[in-house]
């Protein structure tokens, strides 16, 4: 307990949190004493002596990063925060900056990784690898390399990883436990404690699974092939190994950096982006539609020289059944219809029967001017609303509904509020509607319901008066 005070006056909790987000400070405080008294004796161990060694006049801010140095949770805690658009811009811009100053390994550790791992393959491929990292996470490393075929980067598991790794996610179980606990006197509006730690070991589960998003990419091949304007990395299996994964290097523009771009160009972007994330998992022609789970800035580049978006980082992705896009469709169909029953038979489908879908639905639409028509955005929010009330929906439809939000949040970040995800989907369905995955028997309804359109739209109308 004494060493925890002695951290705690070394990284002072009211110097890290500014003034004006004073009432984060219990949560901060609570949080570092509890992972530091419950960290593993040789953890805790190596953080003091690392604290001990930074010279006196460290600021507070430094003394922070290297506390949670190699250790992946808590990294990936502030990095799924500062994604959370419900946070004040300024506070993101902050937990940016931590994400961006991990620096838990060294060149040389990675060049022995992948030396290990590959060994004679690395001549036999006239492997040369560029010093220098070249981006670092929470889990993997990524290095940049030219070998015989052209320009790739090793994406590289970091080698603590495998030791800490599990400690890292019963610490953050822990820590989701007793935080939610006590959630209501932290007086937070906006973060659900245990859907964000929920969320953060979602997507480190699946960052330490390289074969995984081999898989995914390799999918994702297939199908941008078809689509104009949009690619993924292609893996260079011969220098794959379980903590190596190497891939073609692509040239681009981060998202995060387009404002230099003139605005048609930007708009072009959004609508592709809308197109490749959104557009093209719901009319997918397969049975198992994958989507891209984690589509934030940071993961998409724009190749100007190619006119082309890529898109990156296929660790986390869901997959919607054929099932469920036919009854979100039905759902969108119907909330464009303005059909309450209709919407919440297809909600009933997606989820399981709950008594307050159909009057949770019934306001959600009343709350929509007339003059609106809604779109997959309100048929997310729905869902979300209902999610929120208790409703139980499966866990890809839950991550689709991420999806879909961190995607819009992106169109507004590169196009403003002039490219709308509704715009682009209605847009396409002109040429795209016979691939709808819907049945006779639901055209059939959606018919029935649309001859009564008129009618129901007086009926609401006269209702609010
Ligand atoms: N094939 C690639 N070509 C160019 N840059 C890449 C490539 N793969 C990854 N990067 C760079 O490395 C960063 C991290 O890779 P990413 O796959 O997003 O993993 P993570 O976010 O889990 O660290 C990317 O944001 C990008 O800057
Ligand atoms: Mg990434």
């Amino acid at each position: 307990m004494q060493l925890v005070h002695w951290i705690e006056r070394l990284v002072p909790v009211d110097a890290l949190v500014p003034e004006v987000y004073r009432e984060w400070r219990p949560l901060v405080r609570d949080a570092m004493s509890f992972v530091i008294s419950r960290m593993s004796t040789e953890r805790l161990e190596a953080k003091i002596t690392e604290q001990a060694q930074l010279p006196v006049g460290t600021s507070p801010e430094v003394r922070l990063t290297s506390l949670i140095r190699k250790m992946p949770g808590l990294q990936k805690l502030g990095q799924v925060l500062a994604r959370n658009r419900h946070l004040d811009p300024a506070l993101r811009r902050e937990l940016l900056t931590l994400e961006n100053g991990i620096r838990d390994v060294s060149f040389d550790e990675i060049r022995a990784v992948i030396e290990s791992e590959l060994g004679p393959l690395l001549a036999d491929h006239g492997v040369q690898i560029e010093p220098g990292i070249f981006s670092e996470a929470s889990v993997s490393a990524v290095v940049r390399f030219r070998y015989r075929d052209g320009n790739g980067v090793f994406k590289v598991l970091k080698p603590h990883i495998a030791g800490c790794f599990a400690d890292d996610m019963r610490l953050l179980q822990e820590l989701a436990d007793y935080l939610s606990s006590d959630a209501p006197n932290y007086g937070l509006s906006g973060v659900n404690i245990s859907e964000t730690f929920a969320d953060i070991r979602q997507l480190l589960e699946h960052e330490v699974k390289f074969d995984y998003e081999r898989t995914n990419l390799a999918e994702a091949t297939g199908i941008f092939n078809e689509v104009r304007g949009v690619r993924v990395p292609q893996i260079i299996p011969g220098l794959c190994t379980r903590t190596v994964t190497a891939m073609t290097e692509e040239a681009g523009i981060k998202a995060t950096d387009l404002s230099e771009l003139p605005p048609g160009t930007r708009r072009t972007i959004a609508r592709r982006l809308a197109e490749a994330l959104l557009v093209a998992p719901l009319f997918s022609p397969s049975e198992e539609a994958l989507f891209h789970a984690d589509p934030h800035a940071g993961n998409l580049l724009y190749d100007e020289a190619r006119d082309t978006l890529v898109i990156l980082d296929w660790a986390l992705t869901g997959r919607l059944s054929r099932s469920q896009r036919r009854q979100f469709s039905m759902l969108l169909v119907m909330l464009m219809l303005r059909d309450v029953e209709g919407a919440a038979s297809a909600i009933r489908s997606l989820g399981e029967d709950y008594g307050r879908v159909r009057e949770t639905t019934s306001i959600f639409l009343s709350d929509i001017p007339m003059y609106r028509i809604p779109g997959s955005l309100d048929a997310i929010r729905l869902l979300d609303r209902l999610a929120f009330q208790g409703v139980h929906f499966p866990a890809e439809l839950l991550m689709f509904r991420k999806s879909v939000f961190t995607l819009d949040g992106v169109l507004h970040d590169v196009a403003g509020s002039e490219v709308g995800l509704d715009e682009v989907l209605a847009g396409s369905m002109p040429d795209r509607w016979p691939s709808l995955p819907l049945g006779p028997s639901d055209w059939a309804a959606i018919l029935s319901s649309a001859s009564l359109y008129g009618t129901r739209l007086w009926l609401q109308l006269l209702s609010r008066y």
